[in-house]
């Protein structure tokens, strides 16, 4: 089988305004990368002839400078979903120069086959080789391009040949069937395998490839800052409090971590305990701490959508692949993420929290209850379903000038009845067989920081009913910071 080689200029000319585009990847691994520059230039091109250009883009997550940066600063995206993380495309969807769906990443390929985002025109596929018969090995990341290639009228293929072939057997591919033949999706353990190690395509669709030899480009960590450690080292002792006394099966139980410096911070302190025994992850997204780990044998194996490796961390892995063969194994967003999985492998979940509320709500997305900062990406996905669903977020942010807890959040992606464990670097508070007042009580004294305490338990103390909410000043913290800069003069009387 032999496809036509054609220009990532040739491929963008194909593509017209109001198209909708599905891409490979999740994170900046597997998204495309050199169509979508074509494409930002096409755009530019486009808006200076006086015509209009622009583009829907179904992506698995966020992507990379290489398409979200250069498309958004193009202005070339209509409509984007479900995740994103980049600057010049958070500017651009809080001026509502692109239209923003917000999606649970597990949804997000279901609801395109249920046709909620219309036809697609196009899957953008990043790949590591094309066998013989035509299927398609594909990069480090997955996403939702299973149901985009399927649904695609055309398919553009990316190959990079900074991708080794040995990725083959990394992946296992698999969608469900539909309501109402849906049938369960047979995961038991982190490592069992449902599907196909190769993406299949209908070769009639395919227009072309591109060639190309882009790097990602995911920067290494930054070392963790006090904060961050001191975060990490209250969500171990919790996990070491939760094993010993036998709530967490000597085994232990799978972990999913989110991204970031703290999530970072936690799987290094938890591959440095003597007390945990060896661990696997199912989880959306491993970065350069999981790779030290399963490298050490702490972390035994790794079920994720991603490898979001910084460029070094990639080259050793590349290198070494066949020591990695038998522990990792990348799925699409839909079975990484998938709710009955997560419920039944007894997942604990670790993500963080912009702010909470003192009652148990957590607010991931929204800085101050507007402006969107990334999405709520698999957060939704595995705090709901987790055995254990743990949020963590420094006490304040901007040297003090913000609470991360506050009497209400100013936006709620995770409300309390699915949030278990809050962790700051002041404490833990284990929330569960609580009501809301013993909630708050607990939250107040343990995670929020000793300059907002007064405050907090003076809110407390103001409401009645069995969530003691007063409306009248619930914002009073926000509403002190975008008057004052700095929620510490809230005026709960004047509120
Ligand atoms: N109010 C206002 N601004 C706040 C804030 C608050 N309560 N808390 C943090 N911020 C600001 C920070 O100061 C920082 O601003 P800056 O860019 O000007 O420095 C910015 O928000 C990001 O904060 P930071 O502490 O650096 O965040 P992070 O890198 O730890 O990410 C989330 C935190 C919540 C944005 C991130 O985890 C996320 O996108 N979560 C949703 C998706 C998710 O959970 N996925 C999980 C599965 S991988």
């Amino acid at each position: 089988m032999s496809y036509n080689r054609i220009t990532a200029r040739e491929a963008a000319e194909m593509i017209h305004n109001g198209d909708t585009l599905g891409f490979s990847g999740f994170t900046a691994p597997g998204a495309p990368k050199l169509v979508t520059e074509e494409l930002a230039k096409r755009a530019e091109a486009e808006h200076e002839a006086g015509r209009p250009f622009k583009v829907n883009v179904l992506t698995g997550a966020s992507t990379s400078d290489h398409a979200d940066g250069v498309l958004a600063r193009a202005n070339a995206i209509n409509l984007r979903a479900p995740y994103q993380n980049l600057p010049d495309l958070r500017k651009r969807i809080n001026a509502h120069d692109v239209h923003y769906c917000d999606r649970h990443l597990s949804e997000m390929a279901q609801e395109v086959r249920y046709g909620c985002y219309g036809p697609v025109d196009f899957a953008i596929i990043e790949a590591a080789d094309i066998q013989p018969d035509g299927t398609i090995i594909l990069g480090c990341g997955v996403g939702n391009v299973v149901t985009y290639a399927a649904l695609a009228k055309k398919i553009i293929i990316e190959l990079n040949h900074k991708l080794p072939h040995t990725l083959l057997g990394m992946h296992d591919l698999y969608q469900p069937l539909d309501p109402p033949y849906r049938r369960e999706i047979a995961i038991y353990s982190p490592s069992d395998r449902i599907g196909s190690p190769v993406l299949k395509v209908d070769p009639a669709k395919v227009v072309g490839i591109v060639d190309t030899d882009s790097y990602d480009c995911v920067k290494p960590f930054t070392e963790p800052d006090e904060i961050s450690k001191k975060i990490g080292a209250n969500v171990v002792s919790f996990l070491l409090s939760e094993y010993r006394r036998g709530a967490i099966p000597k085994e232990f139980l799978p972990l999913q971590s989110g991204v970031g410096n703290v999530a970072n911070a936690v799987l290094y302190d938890l591959g440095e305990s003597t007390e945990l025994p060896p661990f696997q992850m199912y989880t959306e997204v491993i970065q350069d701490a999981v790779f030290e780990l399963l490298k050490r044998g702490k972390c035994k194996f790794a079920s994720s959508c991603s490898m979001t490796f910084s460029d070094k961390v990639e080259e050793e892995l590349f290198a070494n692949m066949k020591d990695f063969h038998d522990k990792i194994v990348l799925r699409p967003a839909e079975i990484s993420n998938n709710p009955e999985v997560i419920r039944r492998l007894g997942v604990i979940a670790m993500n963080t929290a912009l702010e909470a509320d003192i009652f148990g709500a957590v607010n991931s997305t929204h800085v101050l209850g507007t402006r969107m900062m990334n999405g709520i990406g698999g957060s939704g996905d595995f705090t709901r379903n987790a055995y254990l669903s743990i949020f963590s977020c420094p006490s304040v942010t901007k040297g003090g000038l913000i609470s991360n807890i506050v009497p209400m959040v100013a936006h709620a992606d995770h409300s309390e009845h699915s949030v278990d464990i809050i962790v700051t670097d002041q404490g833990i508070a284990d929330l569960r067989h609580l009501d809301p007042v013993q909630r708050a009580e607990c939250i107040i004294e343990n995670c929020a920081h000793p300059d907002y305490r007064p405050l907090l338990r003076d809110y407390l103390r103001m409401g009645a009913g069995q969530t003691p909410h007063t409306l009248r000043a619930a914002f009073a913290f926000h509403n002190a910071f975008s008057e004052t800069g700095d929620m510490r003069n809230a005026d709960l009387g004047k509120a």
